[in-house]
């Protein structure tokens, strides 16, 4: 699977893309991810990106031609055209679903706002698809950018050690969460590892896991105020 990254800071992805799981998929060329700084696509001296926004209010619009520019560049260059993904506060919410979708798509385009996000125009010009990481604003699109990634590459066959993880994790089934896991010692402050995971009855682990999961899952229930 390929993933383009548009950003104005590729060396925050610097950490990222060189330490464990995702370190091992590029190695691994399981997994391939190209950094574009939307700067080398700016005109002029100053290779402006951004400018005031039109019609007033605080900070700075990202411009749409360096942007639209850069994407249009670099998409011809692998005969997959892929899916652009605009990173924004108010595109559609990031869930396991969205993911699974996501990862069937073999080239993601990932845009990365900064100040006030991109001109609309953008979406429009790239039929960009905006997608949320959550109802919070971060300082820019690259820590969401990350997220995608970090998902989305969790179903691409040989990234995780043990495929299986896949199957009973969190979110599978929309608002099912998994059972409590624990590991050595048996006993940590006087808490100890419940008896049952050490019965070695299989089935009876299955059925506490299950009931496990099944509470941690129920809504959290209303304060009732006295
Ligand atoms: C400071 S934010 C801009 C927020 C924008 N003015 C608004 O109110 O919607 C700068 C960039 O960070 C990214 N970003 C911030 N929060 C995000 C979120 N929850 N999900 C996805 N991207 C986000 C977007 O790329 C955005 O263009």
């Amino acid at each position: 699977m390929r993933f383009d990254v548009f950003t104005l800071f590729p060396e925050i992805f610097s950490g990222y893309l060189t330490q464990s799981l995702l370190k091992l998929a590029l190695d691994r060329r399981l997994v391939e991810i190209h950094l574009w700084d939307f700067r080398d696509w700016a005109e002029g001296k100053h290779q402006q990106v951004d400018d005031r926004p039109y019609g007033g209010g605080p900070g700075m619009v990202l411009m749409p031609g360096p942007i639209t520019a850069a994407v249009e560049a670099i998409r011809p260059q692998h005969p997959e055209p892929g899916e652009v993904l605009l990173l924004s506060p108010a595109g559609e919410r990031l869930t396991q679903p969205l993911v699974r979708e996501l990862h069937s798509k073999k080239r993601l385009l990932l845009l990365c706002g900064r100040y006030e996000g991109f001109d609309e125009r953008v979406r429009l010009a790239l039929d960009a698809r905006p997608i949320s990481v959550g109802d919070f604003v971060c300082n820019g699109g690259e820590v969401p950018a990350m997220t995608v990634i970090d998902t989305v590459v969790r179903y691409v066959p040989g990234v995780l050690g043990d495929e299986d993880s896949l199957a009973e994790e969190s979110h599978n089934d929309p608002g099912r969460l998994e059972y409590p896991q624990y590991t050595r010692p048996r006993e940590f402050r006087g808490m100890p590892v419940p008896d049952i995971l050490l019965s070695g009855d299989h089935a009876a682990v299955a059925r506490w896991r299950a009931e496990q999961s099944e509470l941690r899952s129920r809504p959290p229930q209303r304060k009732v105020e006295p």
